[in-house]
């Protein structure tokens, strides 16, 4: 039904397998800070995945397993058969000792943390004059105790003999540490080497040279076509509409609903910038009413989530109407969702249903174009920043489709929405007063559905309780509650009270995830 375009043939690629570590996506992300493209497929990719790619070296992840364990993950016969430069991290290196006619045991102690690795005099492309001894990140319960013929140890460790390998004229390497870790500061280095003066790929992947390659490949495949794609004004999709808008102009709508559920002066902010940046392509729709509607007595969570869904699609289905005959449908997938959906079977249970507002309408026989899906978050505010969008969209927090839909307990009305909202803003200019908006991942106001007693002037009060929620997070995936100063909380809390209508209490959240999730819902 959909049918997806296959992006052509990328530029010099180094592949990643991944044999199951939890930094396999790190290996990714550092060759590419190496400013050499990177991606990564599972251990077991077919050879025309590999085919597809072309790349110019492949990297063999570490993994949990030992290659002894039966149904470990193996190397594949045709990834060493495409003959290009190959690097085996820890358990890649124990595959290829392995599979190459080595021998591989478990070592008398498990080699774990910051170790020093001494290079033998003639280490070779890959370590030569790095420093000597060089501080390194173990992580391993094997070592190599007998290396494949055509291999020399490059380096040792007081508990590895074999700490990296190498056997130059096959081009194959291994390396007992973990060079993508901060643990091993020389680490980039070592996958530099690997990616540009082994495998041979110019250090020219940047911003500027994928939004060129981007805006082609958009060029080719939309011809004249026509292009809808929705924007709420958070990083991603305004970068897509930026990069197609940049591609083919007014051939593209941008088309912004309104759901009523933003913040304080959101939209209207939101819809400045994009007017800024794609004229006449973006078309507001405000859709406050219909949502409201859609939600009146609805109290349960998970039920808000897919009237909103709903909603926001059959809108956005009503303005592609409008437009006539439609071709394309841009969409903000990142790297991250394609490599999840590449391996759900494997993934854990959904806590709470995700969806990005502007889910797929499935009635629609439009072509699917995702620009930013080879991107992660970072490289994706690196594009925004080199198209020249504003920084406070670009560092944008995070803020769920959904908006404040999940940041109301109980039923959302127009009355709520208010209180919520000059709460919330209460919060963001306090944080913002106090410099502390980088240090905080996300911080805003709930509306919880509690009401208390209080005391105001000489009267009973008996009103809302407001709860603060603020936390540091590297991903999002796991948080703690950030440690606001108490003087901070002071102005917060004194601010709401007096200011906000219908709130006589302010609590601030403690819980960190997990097992708390950061919206209350
Ligand atoms: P939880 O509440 O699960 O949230 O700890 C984790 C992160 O995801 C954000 N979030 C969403 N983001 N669409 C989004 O794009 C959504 O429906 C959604 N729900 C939650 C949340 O703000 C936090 O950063």
């Amino acid at each position: 039904m959909h049918d997806t375009p296959q992006p052509p043939a990328r530029r010099e690629t180094i592949a990643v397998l991944d044999f199951g570590s939890q930094y396999s996506q790190l290996i990714t992300r550092r060759v590419r800070e190496c400013q050499v493209y990177c991606e990564m497929l599972p251990w077991d990719a077919p050879p025309e995945a590999l085919e597809a790619l072309n790349p110019r070296g492949i990297i063999l992840s570490g993994g949990p397993q030992s290659v002894y364990d039966r149904d470990a993950p193996y190397l594949q016969r045709h990834v060493l058969g495409r003959g290009v430069p190959v690097l085996g991290i820890c358990y890649g290196m124990q595959l290829l000792a392995h599979q190459l006619g080595g021998a591989v045991a478990p070592s008398a102690s498990r080699e774990y943390g910051p170790a020093e690795v001494t290079l033998a005099p003639n280490a070779g492309p890959l370590l030569a004059g790095l420093n000597a001894p060089l501080a390194v990140w173990m992580s391993h319960g094997d070592r190599i105790e007998r290396l494949p013929n055509g291999f020399a140890a490059v380096a040792h460790s007081p508990n590895s003999p074999v700490a990296a390998m190498a056997d130059e004229d096959r081009r194959l390497y291994g390396l007992q540490f973990h060079p993508e870790v901060a643990h091993t500061p020389r680490g980039i280095d070592i996958l530099r080497r690997f990616a540009v003066d082994i495998c041979g790929c110019a250090p020219d992947w940047t911003a500027g040279s994928f939004i060129d390659e981007t805006v082609a490949e958009i060029r080719e495949t939309v011809g004249d076509g026509r292009v809808i794609c929705g924007v709420s004004g958070g990083v991603d999709s305004t970068v897509v509409a930026a990069l197609v808008h940049r591609a083919i102009g007014e051939q593209l709508t941008a088309v912004f609903v309104d759901t009523g559920m933003m913040r304080k002066d959101e939209a209207s902010e939101a819809m400045g910038h994009l007017r800024g940046l794609l004229g006449e392509s973006v078309v507001p729709v405000n859709a406050t009413e219909r949502f409201l509607e859609a939600l009146e007595g609805v109290t349960d969570p998970e039920e808000k989530r897919k009237i909103i869904g709903r909603v926001f699609v059959e809108v956005f289905d009503e303005e592609a109407a409008h437009l006539g005959r439609v071709d394309f449908l841009a969409q903000g997938t990142l790297y991250p969702d394609v490599i999840e959906s590449a391996t759900s079977a494997r993934s854990a249970v959904v806590i709470k249903t995700h969806h990005n507002v502007g889910g797929l309408p499935e009635n629609m026989r439009m072509r699917l174009i995702e620009p930013l899906r080879s991107l992660f978050k970072d490289e994706v505010r690196a594009v925004g920043v080199a198209l020249g969008l504003p920084e406070e969209m670009v560092y944008r927090p995070p803020f769920p489709g959904p908006g404040l839909a999940v940041r109301i307990i109980g039923e959302v009305t127009a009355e709520r929405l208010h209180v919520l909202r000059e709460a919330d803003a209460v919060v963001r200019e306090e944080i913002a007063a106090a410099g502390l908006e980088r240090d905080i991942w996300q911080y805003f106001a709930v509306l919880t559905d509690l009401r208390s007693v209080g005391v105001m002037g000489d009267g009973r009060t008996y009103a809302n309780a407001v709860a603060v929620r603020a936390v540091t997070s590297l991903d999002g995936m796991t948080a703690d509650w950030a440690r606001i100063p108490y003087d901070v909380l002071a102005r917060i809390s004194n601010r709401i009270v007096n200011e906000v209508p219908a709130v006589n209490r302010v609590v601030y959240d403690i819980s960190s995830k997990p097992p708390a999730t950061i919206e209350w819902e």
